[in-house]
């Protein structure tokens, strides 16, 4: 069950805009109270580089306390302190431990490991998945696999009994920094799971951080926006991705 459990009238007030509504309706069906939600989502990175930073840099202005996680936490402590007391650095495992919902953002390459070590203790957890496959990094076995099988289907293969949603892949960092909480129309992020309820937590997240989310669909029609597909590196607004993916208005 999601946890929520910091009442701080502060971050109260930043989530009362945007993405809260959303945020409490999406954990309406997992019981958890409203009280509690409107405090805040514990969000755990995995892999607080280049774009686990900026997301969870996001999330944090939007009031979720954040915890950075990295094979070496002790190199993340300058960026959490830039960030402010809602955000703090630990191992992956207590990133984990820590997180109501989990992004992770490491070499694709990385994951059938993340998967082997930290398998049972995701299980259940919602998990934005922003990591690509590049054949140069993460090797070409598993750049064929994604090719192959679509990229949602294999990370879920790899996180087990993650509550997956692909998310944040498709553009750089730099464009998320730069866009977030830009004037309508809001940059879009296109998203994709099997898990309805996960769906609905990372759409109001993409909210929180400043941006429009778009359901694609299922983990298997995440393809559409993996690398070389037709959503991939569009830094357009709502109404024009659902255009170039032919999903409705
Ligand atoms: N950069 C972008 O603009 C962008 C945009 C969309 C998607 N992506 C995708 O997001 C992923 C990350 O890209 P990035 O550019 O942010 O990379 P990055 O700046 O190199 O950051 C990767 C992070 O993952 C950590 N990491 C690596 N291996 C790990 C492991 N086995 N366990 C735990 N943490 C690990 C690294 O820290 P340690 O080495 O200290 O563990 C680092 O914090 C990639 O799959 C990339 O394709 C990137």
């Amino acid at each position: 069950m999601l946890r929520h459990c910091h009442p701080d009238p502060l971050r109260r007030g930043l989530l009362a805009a945007g993405g809260l509504a959303v945020l409490l309706a999406a954990l309406a069906p997992r019981g958890a109270a409203a009280q509690a939600a409107a405090s805040g989502m514990r969000i755990g990175i995995i892999g607080a580089g280049r774009i686990g930073g900026t997301i969870g840099g996001l999330w944090v202005k939007a009031g979720h306390p954040v915890m950075l996680s990295s094979r070496h936490p002790e190199e993340l402590k300058d960026l959490a302190a830039s960030l402010g007391p809602l955000a703090k650095t630990g191992t992956v495992a207590e990133a984990i431990a820590f997180g109501d919902a989990l992004f992770i953002a490491v070499p694709y390459g990385a994951l059938p490991q993340i998967g082997k070590d930290y398998g049972a203790a995701m299980k259940g957890k919602v998990v934005l998945d922003a990591c690509n496959a590049v054949a140069g990094r993460d090797g070409s076995a598993v750049a064929d696999e994604v090719e192959q099988e679509g990229i949602g289907v294999v990370s879920q293969k790899y996180l087990g009994g993650a509550r997956l949603v692909r998310a944040f892949n498709t553009m750089s960092y730099a464009i998320f920094a730069r866009e977030a909480h830009r004037p309508p129309p809001r940059l879009a992020i296109p998203i994709a799971g099997d898990d309805p309820d996960a769906v609905k937590v990372a759409a109001a997240l993409v909210t929180d951080a400043g941006f429009d989310p778009v359901v694609v669909g299922k983990l298997a029609d995440a393809r559409k926006f993996q690398r070389g597909g037709p959503g991939y590196g569009q830094s357009v607004s709502a109404a024009e991705l659902r255009q170039k993916l032919s999903l409705a208005p």
